[in-house]
Protein backbone atom coordinates (compact mmCIF):
# COMPACT_ATOMS: atom_id res chain seq x y z
CA UNK A 1 0.00 0.00 0.00
CA UNK A 2 1.59 3.46 -1.28
CA UNK A 3 1.04 6.04 1.62
CA UNK A 4 0.11 8.76 -0.72
CA UNK A 5 -3.34 11.33 -0.17
CA UNK A 6 -5.61 12.94 -2.45
CA UNK A 7 -3.14 15.97 -2.83
CA UNK A 8 -0.35 13.70 -3.80
CA UNK A 9 1.11 14.17 -0.48
CA UNK A 10 3.61 11.32 0.90
CA UNK A 11 5.71 11.42 4.16
CA UNK A 12 9.32 11.72 3.49
CA UNK A 13 10.72 13.50 5.93
CA UNK A 14 11.05 12.71 9.43
CA UNK A 15 11.94 15.14 12.32
CA UNK A 16 12.30 13.27 15.84
CA UNK A 17 12.03 15.04 18.84
CA UNK A 18 14.28 14.08 21.04
CA UNK A 19 13.57 16.29 24.45
CA UNK A 20 11.25 19.10 25.11
CA UNK A 21 13.99 20.66 27.30
CA UNK A 22 15.69 23.79 26.24
CA UNK A 23 18.03 25.53 27.72
CA UNK A 24 16.42 28.95 26.18
CA UNK A 25 13.26 30.89 26.78
CA UNK A 26 12.47 31.98 23.55
CA UNK A 27 9.17 34.66 23.71
CA UNK A 28 7.67 32.93 20.69
CA UNK A 29 8.12 29.33 22.28
CA UNK A 30 7.84 28.93 26.27
CA UNK A 31 5.18 29.25 27.86
CA UNK A 32 3.06 26.86 25.70
CA UNK A 33 0.48 24.55 26.97
CA UNK A 34 2.14 21.35 27.46
CA UNK A 35 1.15 18.38 25.64
CA UNK A 36 -1.38 16.84 28.56
CA UNK A 37 -0.29 13.63 29.85
CA UNK A 38 2.83 13.78 28.43
CA UNK A 39 4.77 14.15 31.86
CA UNK A 40 3.53 9.94 32.42
CA UNK A 41 4.82 8.63 29.29
CA UNK A 42 8.32 6.91 29.16
CA UNK A 43 10.98 7.69 26.85
CA UNK A 44 12.21 5.31 24.52
CA UNK A 45 15.62 4.43 25.08
CA UNK A 46 17.89 4.80 22.03
CA UNK A 47 17.96 1.70 20.53
CA UNK A 48 14.07 1.76 20.29
CA UNK A 49 14.34 5.05 19.18
CA UNK A 50 16.40 3.98 16.15
CA UNK A 51 14.22 0.95 15.60
CA UNK A 52 10.61 3.20 15.12
CA UNK A 53 12.97 5.20 12.60
CA UNK A 54 14.19 2.31 10.91
CA UNK A 55 10.70 0.60 10.99
CA UNK A 56 9.52 3.97 9.47
CA UNK A 57 12.34 3.98 6.87
CA UNK A 58 11.65 0.65 5.62
CA UNK A 59 7.61 1.38 4.70
CA UNK A 60 8.36 5.30 4.03
CA UNK A 61 11.98 5.23 2.22
CA UNK A 62 12.50 8.78 3.74
CA UNK A 63 14.87 10.91 1.94
CA UNK A 64 15.50 12.98 5.25
CA UNK A 65 15.84 12.54 8.95
CA UNK A 66 15.76 15.66 10.80
CA UNK A 67 16.84 15.28 14.80
CA UNK A 68 15.16 18.42 17.18
CA UNK A 69 13.77 18.56 20.05
CA UNK A 70 12.90 20.76 22.56
CA UNK A 71 17.16 21.43 21.92
CA UNK A 72 18.31 18.58 20.60
CA UNK A 73 22.07 18.68 22.08
CA UNK A 74 20.15 18.62 25.61
CA UNK A 75 19.28 14.49 24.79
CA UNK A 76 21.84 12.43 27.26
CA UNK A 77 22.40 9.82 24.13
CA UNK A 78 22.61 12.61 21.17
CA UNK A 79 26.00 10.73 19.87
CA UNK A 80 24.78 6.71 20.61
CA UNK A 81 21.51 7.67 18.32
CA UNK A 82 23.38 9.10 15.22
CA UNK A 83 25.67 6.22 15.61
CA UNK A 84 22.62 3.95 15.68
CA UNK A 85 21.03 5.96 12.73
CA UNK A 86 24.04 5.05 10.64
CA UNK A 87 23.08 2.14 10.36
CA UNK A 88 19.21 2.95 9.19
CA UNK A 89 21.09 4.58 5.91
CA UNK A 90 18.88 7.50 5.37
CA UNK A 91 19.79 9.65 3.11
CA UNK A 92 20.43 13.02 4.96
CA UNK A 93 20.57 13.43 8.29
CA UNK A 94 19.83 16.59 9.84
CA UNK A 95 19.68 18.51 12.88
CA UNK A 96 17.85 21.89 14.20
CA UNK A 97 19.54 23.29 17.28
CA UNK A 98 20.19 26.23 19.00
CA UNK A 99 23.58 26.19 18.86
CA UNK A 100 24.71 26.71 22.64
CA UNK A 101 25.80 23.58 23.31
CA UNK A 102 26.71 22.42 20.03
CA UNK A 103 30.90 23.18 19.63
CA UNK A 104 32.57 20.35 21.10
CA UNK A 105 29.71 18.00 19.20
CA UNK A 106 30.77 18.90 16.02
CA UNK A 107 33.60 16.90 15.39
CA UNK A 108 31.79 13.62 16.51
CA UNK A 109 28.67 14.35 15.14
CA UNK A 110 30.39 15.25 11.56
CA UNK A 111 32.07 11.32 12.09
CA UNK A 112 28.82 9.78 12.43
CA UNK A 113 27.64 11.47 9.49
CA UNK A 114 25.69 14.43 10.58
CA UNK A 115 26.75 16.91 8.24
CA UNK A 116 23.94 19.50 7.90
CA UNK A 117 23.02 21.36 11.07
CA UNK A 118 20.12 24.21 11.09
CA UNK A 119 21.17 27.07 13.16
CA UNK A 120 18.64 29.07 15.07
CA UNK A 121 19.51 32.60 15.45
CA UNK A 122 17.37 35.91 15.68
CA UNK A 123 19.73 38.44 16.18
CA UNK A 124 23.45 39.32 16.18
CA UNK A 125 23.59 41.57 19.07
CA UNK A 126 23.74 40.46 22.61
CA UNK A 127 21.20 43.31 23.47
CA UNK A 128 18.79 42.09 21.05
CA UNK A 129 19.83 38.45 21.91
CA UNK A 130 18.43 38.66 25.12
CA UNK A 131 14.82 40.08 24.01
CA UNK A 132 13.88 37.46 22.40
CA UNK A 133 16.37 34.69 24.20
CA UNK A 134 15.84 35.88 27.59
CA UNK A 135 19.94 35.50 27.81
CA UNK A 136 22.59 37.30 26.10
CA UNK A 137 24.56 34.91 25.98
CA UNK A 138 25.57 34.88 22.10
CA UNK A 139 29.14 34.03 22.24
CA UNK A 140 28.75 30.63 22.48
CA UNK A 141 26.07 30.24 19.69
CA UNK A 142 28.95 32.09 17.57
CA UNK A 143 31.57 29.64 18.64
CA UNK A 144 29.62 26.97 17.52
CA UNK A 145 28.75 27.99 13.69
CA UNK A 146 32.45 28.73 13.34
CA UNK A 147 33.15 25.05 14.43
CA UNK A 148 30.90 23.59 12.51
CA UNK A 149 31.76 25.49 9.08
CA UNK A 150 35.50 24.01 9.93
CA UNK A 151 34.28 20.81 10.77
CA UNK A 152 32.66 20.81 6.64
CA UNK A 153 29.15 21.02 8.30
CA UNK A 154 26.19 22.92 6.03
CA UNK A 155 24.67 25.70 8.08
CA UNK A 156 22.04 27.22 7.50
CA UNK A 157 20.76 29.61 9.77
CA UNK A 158 17.11 30.22 11.15
CA UNK A 159 15.77 33.54 12.77
CA UNK A 160 12.39 33.80 13.46
CA UNK A 161 11.42 38.30 13.06
CA UNK A 162 9.05 39.90 15.79
CA UNK A 163 7.63 43.14 15.18
CA UNK A 164 9.60 45.85 17.94
CA UNK A 165 11.66 43.21 18.96
CA UNK A 166 13.93 42.07 16.12
CA UNK A 167 13.40 43.70 12.99
CA UNK A 168 16.16 45.99 13.15
CA UNK A 169 18.50 42.68 12.75
CA UNK A 170 17.31 41.79 9.67
CA UNK A 171 20.07 43.41 7.42
CA UNK A 172 22.72 42.62 10.46
CA UNK A 173 21.66 38.76 10.19
CA UNK A 174 21.72 38.65 6.03
CA UNK A 175 25.25 40.67 6.62
CA UNK A 176 26.74 37.84 9.33
CA UNK A 177 24.98 34.84 7.52
CA UNK A 178 27.12 36.25 4.14
CA UNK A 179 30.88 36.75 6.01
CA UNK A 180 30.33 33.13 6.32
CA UNK A 181 29.19 32.03 3.44
CA UNK A 182 25.60 30.62 4.95
CA UNK A 183 22.40 30.54 4.12
CA UNK A 184 19.83 32.43 6.11
CA UNK A 185 16.04 31.92 6.27
CA UNK A 186 14.15 34.08 7.69
CA UNK A 187 10.69 32.57 9.40
CA UNK A 188 7.53 34.63 9.32
CA UNK A 189 6.53 34.07 12.91
CA UNK A 190 3.49 31.40 13.49
CA UNK A 191 0.41 30.75 15.53
CA UNK A 192 2.17 28.42 18.12
CA UNK A 193 2.43 28.03 21.87
CA UNK A 194 2.28 31.30 23.50
CA UNK A 195 1.81 32.82 19.79
CA UNK A 196 -1.72 31.32 19.23
CA UNK A 197 -2.99 33.79 21.36
CA UNK A 198 -4.11 36.04 18.61
CA UNK A 199 -3.51 39.58 20.15
CA UNK A 200 -0.30 37.92 20.74
CA UNK A 201 0.11 37.08 17.27
CA UNK A 202 -0.81 40.59 15.58
CA UNK A 203 1.37 42.20 18.07
CA UNK A 204 4.13 40.34 16.73
CA UNK A 205 3.83 39.33 13.74
CA UNK A 206 6.49 40.37 10.70
CA UNK A 207 5.69 39.55 7.01
CA UNK A 208 7.54 38.27 4.15
CA UNK A 209 6.53 41.60 2.44
CA UNK A 210 7.93 43.99 5.21
CA UNK A 211 11.29 41.74 5.54
CA UNK A 212 11.70 41.91 1.24
CA UNK A 213 11.06 45.86 1.64
CA UNK A 214 14.38 46.10 4.25
CA UNK A 215 16.20 43.87 2.21
CA UNK A 216 15.35 46.10 -0.84
CA UNK A 217 16.47 49.15 0.74
CA UNK A 218 20.23 47.90 0.46
CA UNK A 219 20.03 44.97 -1.99
CA UNK A 220 18.79 44.23 -5.72
CA UNK A 221 17.09 41.27 -5.40
CA UNK A 222 15.63 38.70 -7.63
CA UNK A 223 13.39 35.69 -6.83
CA UNK A 224 14.79 32.36 -6.79
CA UNK A 225 11.01 30.73 -6.17
CA UNK A 226 10.34 27.88 -3.65
CA UNK A 227 11.99 24.49 -4.33
CA UNK A 228 9.29 21.58 -4.34
CA UNK A 229 8.50 20.15 -0.88
CA UNK A 230 10.43 22.89 0.64
CA UNK A 231 9.40 25.28 3.29
CA UNK A 232 11.21 28.38 1.97
CA UNK A 233 10.85 30.44 -0.60
CA UNK A 234 14.53 32.04 -1.80
CA UNK A 235 15.95 34.71 -3.41
CA UNK A 236 19.39 35.96 -4.28
CA UNK A 237 20.56 39.64 -2.79
CA UNK A 238 23.21 40.34 -5.29
CA UNK A 239 25.65 37.26 -4.11
CA UNK A 240 23.99 36.51 -1.25
CA UNK A 241 21.17 33.75 -1.27
CA UNK A 242 18.56 34.05 1.48
CA UNK A 243 15.39 32.22 2.21
CA UNK A 244 11.77 33.11 3.80
CA UNK A 245 9.39 30.40 5.43
CA UNK A 246 6.71 32.48 5.18
CA UNK A 247 4.15 29.84 6.63
CA UNK A 248 1.54 33.20 6.71
CA UNK A 249 2.06 34.61 3.62
CA UNK A 250 2.80 31.79 1.36
CA UNK A 251 2.00 28.75 3.52
CA UNK A 252 3.65 25.13 1.75
CA UNK A 253 1.34 23.14 3.19
CA UNK A 254 0.02 21.71 -0.34
CA UNK A 255 3.27 19.63 -0.93
CA UNK A 256 4.50 19.38 2.75
CA UNK A 257 6.28 15.98 3.01
CA UNK A 258 6.75 16.81 6.85
CA UNK A 259 5.90 13.67 9.44
CA UNK A 260 7.06 13.89 13.22
CA UNK A 261 8.02 11.85 15.72
CA UNK A 262 8.17 12.25 19.47
CA UNK A 263 10.57 11.03 22.01
CA UNK A 264 7.51 8.78 23.45
CA UNK A 265 6.97 7.37 19.89
CA UNK A 266 3.97 9.11 18.86
CA UNK A 267 3.93 10.55 15.41
CA UNK A 268 2.14 13.93 13.77
CA UNK A 269 0.93 14.76 10.69
CA UNK A 270 1.29 18.57 11.24
CA UNK A 271 1.76 21.13 13.46
CA UNK A 272 -1.67 22.30 13.68
CA UNK A 273 -3.14 19.20 15.19
CA UNK A 274 -2.73 18.22 18.93
CA UNK A 275 -3.37 15.02 18.64
CA UNK A 276 -0.60 12.22 19.10
CA UNK A 277 -0.80 8.81 17.00
CA UNK A 278 0.61 6.11 19.35
CA UNK A 279 3.19 3.93 17.34
CA UNK A 280 4.23 1.51 20.24
CA UNK A 281 1.74 -1.09 19.93
CA UNK A 282 2.60 -1.58 15.76
CA UNK A 283 5.66 -0.52 15.37
CA UNK A 284 6.15 -4.03 14.27
CA UNK A 285 2.91 -4.79 12.66
CA UNK A 286 3.24 -3.31 8.74
CA UNK A 287 -0.38 -3.42 8.27
CA UNK A 288 -1.20 -1.34 11.00
CA UNK A 289 1.79 1.24 10.72
CA UNK A 290 0.57 1.84 7.52
CA UNK A 291 -2.85 2.46 8.41
CA UNK A 292 -1.59 4.94 11.46
CA UNK A 293 0.50 6.41 8.78
CA UNK A 294 -2.24 7.31 6.41
CA UNK A 295 -4.15 8.36 9.89
CA UNK A 296 -1.31 10.91 10.44
CA UNK A 297 -1.27 12.14 6.73
CA UNK A 298 -4.94 13.02 6.72
CA UNK A 299 -4.36 15.20 9.50
CA UNK A 300 -2.23 17.55 7.44
CA UNK A 301 -4.05 20.67 6.29
CA UNK A 302 -4.63 21.07 2.73
CA UNK A 303 -3.88 24.50 1.99
CA UNK A 304 -2.78 26.93 5.30
CA UNK A 305 -1.46 25.85 8.53
CA UNK A 306 -4.11 27.08 11.43
CA UNK A 307 -2.31 26.98 14.62
CA UNK A 308 -1.62 25.07 17.50
CA UNK A 309 -1.45 25.72 21.30
CA UNK A 310 1.55 23.55 22.09
CA UNK A 311 5.08 24.87 21.32
CA UNK A 312 7.42 24.05 19.31
CA UNK A 313 9.50 23.21 22.50
CA UNK A 314 7.06 19.98 22.56
CA UNK A 315 7.54 19.05 19.05
CA UNK A 316 10.17 20.58 17.27
CA UNK A 317 9.46 22.91 14.46
N1 LIG B 1 6.96 30.75 14.90
C1 LIG B 1 7.98 30.67 14.01
N2 LIG B 1 9.10 29.97 14.25
C2 LIG B 1 9.21 29.35 15.43
N3 LIG B 1 10.20 28.59 15.94
C3 LIG B 1 9.81 28.16 17.16
N4 LIG B 1 8.59 28.64 17.47
C4 LIG B 1 8.19 29.39 16.40
C5 LIG B 1 7.01 30.15 16.09
N5 LIG B 1 5.98 30.23 16.94
C6 LIG B 1 11.43 28.31 15.21
C7 LIG B 1 12.67 28.15 16.05
C8 LIG B 1 13.55 27.26 15.18
C9 LIG B 1 12.59 26.58 14.24
C10 LIG B 1 12.60 25.10 14.35
O1 LIG B 1 11.29 27.07 14.55
O2 LIG B 1 13.31 29.39 16.28
O3 LIG B 1 14.47 28.01 14.43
Amino acid sequence: MEIIDKYGRTLKTLRVSLTNACNLACVYCVSGTPRKGVAKLPHLGVAALAHYIHQLHLLLRLDTVRLTGGEPTLYPHLLPLVAALGEVNIPNLKMTTNGHLLAPLVKPLAALGLKHINISLDATTEEDFRKIANTKNLLPIFKSIDAALEGGITVKLNAVILRGINDSQILPLLQFAAERGIVLRYLELMRMGPMFQEEKFQQYYFSQNEILVIIQSQYDIVALGRPQNATANYWQANHIKFGIIANETEPFCSDCDRLRLDSHGRIYGCLSNNEPIQLSDCIDDETLLQQRLLAALHQKQHVKFTGSDISMLAIGG
